[in-house]
């Protein structure tokens, strides 16, 4: 492999991203929307360009073979806040990639695309959408998005339902961990897999109460090493009492689905910023 872009590369799950994927081709092209990341990998250059450009994300995508596309505002927020870089951004990633021929695009999708189902459902990756916020709803776009580049003009896609990537500090995260390690296997398998059309899958750790069903996508052969039952004992002993009414306990969007829309669904979850430096 001669190229991969990384979107997103100055953001959290990027961080961890950039090492390995800067050995996957014979070159990185690590972009976001600053001015530079600071120190470089071996064999990683970095871009600066707004998604929500499609000239910028033109020229970002020159000569790639693949798009790992993980650039997003990854919360809940007004409409007009996720349009240019969540839903433009994503249209401008696909059209450039068309354009450039870029083979596949590996794309962070969200378990808030279906955060409005019920855990006790264990739903699989063929399930209707049922977004819990306009967030979820972008992710919904760029799955639509893969699929009708895939089938009308013949850009792969591999859509990564990812449900919980951090520190695992509260009860919902017992199921939804994916840890770090387990996400650069993921990704790792979606660009190394040599067909996958347009698939889905879900971004999971081996936990014992993961409450999704990754069989349709075995194909892939990710097959997740942790498991967040290690944290079980002391992540209850610290949980406030549930309310049973509160449907954000009981959906896969957790406080997502609760939430108001516009309003943060991130800031019920207490996510630490442990970004990976280099
Ligand atoms: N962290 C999780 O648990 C989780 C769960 C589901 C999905 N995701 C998805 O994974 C991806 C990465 O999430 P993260 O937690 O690392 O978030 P993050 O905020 O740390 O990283 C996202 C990056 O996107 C960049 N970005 C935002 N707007 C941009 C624009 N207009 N142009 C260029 N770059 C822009 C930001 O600068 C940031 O560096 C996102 O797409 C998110 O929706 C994350």
């Amino acid at each position: 492999m001669k190229r991969i872009v990384l979107t997103g590369a100055a953001g959290r799950l990027g961080s961890y991203l950039r090492e390995p994927l800067s050995k996957m081709a014979d070159e990185l092209v690590s972009t976001d929307i600053f001015d530079d990341i600071g120190k470089l990998y071996d064999g990683e250059r970095y871009m600066k360009g707004d998604l929500a450009s499609v000239d910028d994300m033109m020229a970002v995508l020159e000569g790639a073979d693949m798009v790992v596309h993980f650039g997003a505002i990854p919360d809940e927020a007004p409409f007009e806040e996720l349009l240019g870089p969540n839903f433009i951004g994503a249209y401008n990633i696909w059209e450039a990639a068309h354009r450039h021929g870029v083979k596949r695009v590996v794309y962070a999708s969200s378990i808030h695309s279906v955060g409005m189902y019920r855990k006790n459902e264990f739903i699989d990756t063929k399930v209707a959408h049922r977004p819990d916020t306009f967030y979820g709803l972008s992710k919904c776009f760029a799955e639509d998005l893969g699929s009708m580049y895939w089938e009308k003009r013949g850009l792969e896609s591999v859509h990564l339902r990812i449900l919980s990537c951090a520190q695992v500090n509260n009860a919902r995260a017992l199921g939804s961990w994916l840890s770090y390690d387990d996400l650069i296997q993921l990704v790792t398998r979606c660009i190394e897999t040599p067909i996958v059309g347009f698939s889905i899958i879900y971004g999971v750790s081996n936990n014992d109460r993961a409450p999704v069903d990754n069989a349709q996508s075995s194909f892939l052969g990710y097959r997740p090493k942790d498991n967040a039952e290690q944290f079980a004992e002391e992540v209850l002993a610290n949980e406030p009492p549930m309310d049973p009414q509160d449907i954000g306990h009981m959906c896969q969007g957790g406080p997502f689905a609760s939430v108001e829309l516009g309003k943060s669904g991130a800031a019920g979850l207490n996510i630490i910023d442990d970004k990976k430096t280099t």
